[in-house]
């Protein structure tokens, strides 16, 4: 575990130069009047996530002998789209949590309207950037139909209004875990699928892709929910006890401590097992353990 911890560390370090890299190139392209904007999505950009998103599109680009250059830019779109939605999901109109990645979140520093519109500006900018990619023009294609449908309404977007719905309702475990998937599993599915994207997979091979992907998003929410109850927000660099401010129903509040975390060991034996059918599979079982006992 020390040993992929570390892995784990050098590639973050990767996604952060390339992040820091894309925000220069940005800021060198633009009119330097958009300065607010641009700091904004830089602000929550830096400010260190764990990066979890783009290391597994490059690293299943690399299971499958893929192109990694195109991965990587990949998985730096899904981390754009990934942090606007965590802008969005700190606003007081939604989660109102003032704190994220160690830092204010962003509405706190740069105002509620700033905040939005930098939020739409990452998303954007990151479908800029996936029609940039070298690659075919039908894997690029494919690549941006994946990501269009799985952030949008049919997935992230859908799920986080399912959230909002929810609020203050006890809901059964089925239907929590379909707002699970909606919310976290579909990006997990397009870091995951869209690294698949930039290889030749067998449908076989995608199909276990897509499973693992399930499993995995399911796996990490699971994790969260139970960090915001247990967590130290030292560690998280976020608040905890938000669920709970907001009456929301998560694993722990549907099924108690101890459940949770049965369920999220079998979770993770499940993803697994998606694994079996891949050669050079062992990065990404051992992340599964990685997510299954992380504290931040
Ligand atoms: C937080 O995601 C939002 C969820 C889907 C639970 P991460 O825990 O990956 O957040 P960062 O990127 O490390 O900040
Ligand atoms: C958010 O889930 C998932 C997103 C789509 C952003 P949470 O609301 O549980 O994420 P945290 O706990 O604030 O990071
Ligand atoms: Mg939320
Ligand atoms: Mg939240
Ligand atoms: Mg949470």
């Amino acid at each position: 575990m020390k040993d992929l911890i570390e892995k784990i560390k050098s590639e973050k370090e990767t996604i952060d130069q390339l992040i820091a890299d894309k925000i220069d190139e940005i800021r060198k392209n633009s009119d330097s009047s958009l300065n607010t904007i641009i700091d904004s999505m830089e602000y929550s950009l830096k400010a260190g996530g764990k990066r979890i998103r783009p290391i597994l599109t490059v690293r299943v680009a690399q299971m499958l002998n893929g192109d990694l250059r195109a991965a990587s830019n990949v998985g730096l779109a899904v981390e754009f789209i990934h942090t606007y939605s965590l802008i969005h999901d700190d606003l007081p109109a939604m989660d109102d949590d003032d704190y994220r990645r160690g830092q204010l979140s962003n509405h706190k520093v740069f105002g509620e309207g700033i905040a939005v519109l930098s939020g739409d500006a990452l998303l954007t900018q990151a479908f800029e950037m996936l029609t940039e990619l070298d690659l075919n023009f039908e894997d690029k294609l494919n690549i941006i139909n994946l990501v269009s449908k799985n952030v949008g309404f049919k997935g992230m977007v859908g799920g986080q209004s399912l959230d909002l719905k929810f609020e203050e309702k006890r809901i059964d475990l089925p239907t929590l875990t379909k707002l699970h998937s909606y919310k976290t599993g579909a990006l997990f599915k397009t870091a995951i699928l869209g690294g698949a994207f930039c290889a030749k997979p067998s449908t076989e091979q995608k199909n276990a892709l897509e499973k693992y992907a399930e499993q995995l998003g399911l796996l990490f929410q699971i994790t969260d929910d139970i960090l915001d109850k247990t967590g130290d927000q030292k560690k998280l660099g976020k608040e905890i006890g938000s669920d709970e401010k907001s009456n929301k129903s998560t694993y722990i509040s549907l099924l108690g401590l101890d459940e949770a975390k049965k369920e999220a060991e079998s979770v993770a034996k499940a993803a697994k097992e998606e694994l079996t059918i891949f050669k050079n599979n062992q990065f990404l079982i051992n992340l599964i353990d990685y997510i299954l006992n992380r504290d931040s």
